[in-house]
């Protein structure tokens, strides 16, 4: 198993010292005029992670239509790559306050593993990030480019309600039929209210995945290229595969309940939305309305320099 690892953490770590108050952006929002540019891994983020676990375990391919963005699952190179094989997956929703290029957004699905063939012919079993969206463009290229994770853009939208609980509505740039991805879609394609309960402060590590015999390592396969190349040439394409290993960790997490009712969602026909997203009433196949998971405040995230190497075809 490839575990979190203290030493790459502890570089990661001096390397975000010394990015400090620097970042690749004066101004990291979608109207700044500060070119996007190439901000190489390993990176240390901060922020507050919220987590849904998937008990995929007896979901088998085909995975719903909804489980790729519209971009990359019309790419053999990023759906054929490997047979889903299900097991534990996850929804996470993050806000980070500061990244290597500011601060940012974030919704990520993890249906569970992926079994295929890396670089040296072998057998292999990992964890692949199928869909994400984020906040802004310079995040939104960078993921991309570092580490093969299919970044597109969205609007999210949070509100903080009387009775505690907190709501984000995401309205994705590539929902909505137009390839372009020039605007968010009006309608959400994912919302969530997180209401805490009283036990918290509890510590919290992806190192628990290890003890738990869960291997958190990504691989993803190469990305296509966006249609014009997105809103703000935030789309860049990928010709190999990335193997990253990611970390989370805080001293302060606090088990909740998500409610995943998703409403009238982002029906436009059939039920489905303008891409043909299937809609489900709590989102995914698998999920009941109401989950336990955990919410991770003053979080430390890592991502891992990746390996690399270019796909070959069998
Ligand atoms: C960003 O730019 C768009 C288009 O020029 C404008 O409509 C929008 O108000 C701007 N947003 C902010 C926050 O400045
Ligand atoms: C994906 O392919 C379908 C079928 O060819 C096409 O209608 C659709 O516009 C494509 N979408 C994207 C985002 O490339
Ligand atoms: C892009 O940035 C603008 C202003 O900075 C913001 O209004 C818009 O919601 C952002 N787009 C996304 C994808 O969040
Ligand atoms: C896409 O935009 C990026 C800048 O964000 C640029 O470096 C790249 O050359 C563009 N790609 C294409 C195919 O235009
Ligand atoms: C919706 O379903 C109906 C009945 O199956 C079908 O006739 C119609 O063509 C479908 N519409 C679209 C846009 O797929
Ligand atoms: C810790 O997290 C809480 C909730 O996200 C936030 O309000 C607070 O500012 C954070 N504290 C620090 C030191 O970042
Ligand atoms: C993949 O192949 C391309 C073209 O053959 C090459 O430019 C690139 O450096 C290779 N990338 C890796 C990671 O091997």
């Amino acid at each position: 198993m490839k575990l979190f690892n203290a030493v790459p953490t502890l570089a990661a770590g001096l390397l975000a010292l010394t990015f400090s108050g620097a970042h690749a952006c004066e101004d990291c929002t979608n109207n700044s005029t500060d070119p996007i540019v190439r901000v190489p891994a390993p990176w240390t983020l901060y922020g507050q992670v919220y987590v849904i676990t998937l008990l995929d375990l007896g979901l088998t391919g085909p995975l719903p239509t909804k489980a790729y963005p519209p971009l990359e699952r019309n790419s053999s190179e990023f759906t054929d790559a490997g047979e889903f094989i299900a097991g534990l997956g996850n929804i996470q929703i993050v806000r980070y306050t500061d990244s290597p290029v500011g601060p940012y957004d974030e919704l990520l699905l993890v249906p569970g593993f992926w079994k295929y063939e890396d670089a040296d012919g072998e057998q292999k079993e990992n964890v692949r990030v199928s869909r994400i969206y984020v906040s802004q463009k310079y995040t939104c290229y960078n993921g991309r480019l570092n580490w093969d994770i299919p970044k597109h853009l969205a609007r999210f939208d949070w509100t903080d309600n009387a009775d505690g609980s907190t709501t984000v509505k995401v309205f994705p740039y590539d929902t909505d039929g137009d390839e372009g991805e020039f605007k968010p879609a009006a309608k959400p394609w994912f919302q969530t209210t997180f209401a805490p309960t009283l036990v918290n402060n509890v510590p919290f590590s992806t190192d628990l995945y290890g003890w738990l015999g869960v291997d958190t390592t990504l691989v993803q396969p190469p990305l296509p290229a966006g249609h014009g190349n997105g809103s703000y040439g935030e789309l860049p394409g990928t010709d190999y595969w990335a193997k990253t290993v990611p970390g989370q960790s805080t001293d302060d997490a606090t088990l909740g309940i998500f409610d995943m009712d998703q409403g009238d969602g982002d029906v436009v026909v059939n039920g489905t939305n303008a891409v043909g997203d299937e809609y489900y009433p709590n989102f995914w196949p698998t999920l009941p309305r109401l989950n336990l998971g955990l919410r991770m405040d003053n979080a430390t995230i890592t991502f891992s320099e990746a390996t690399y190497w270019n796909f070959t075809k069998a």
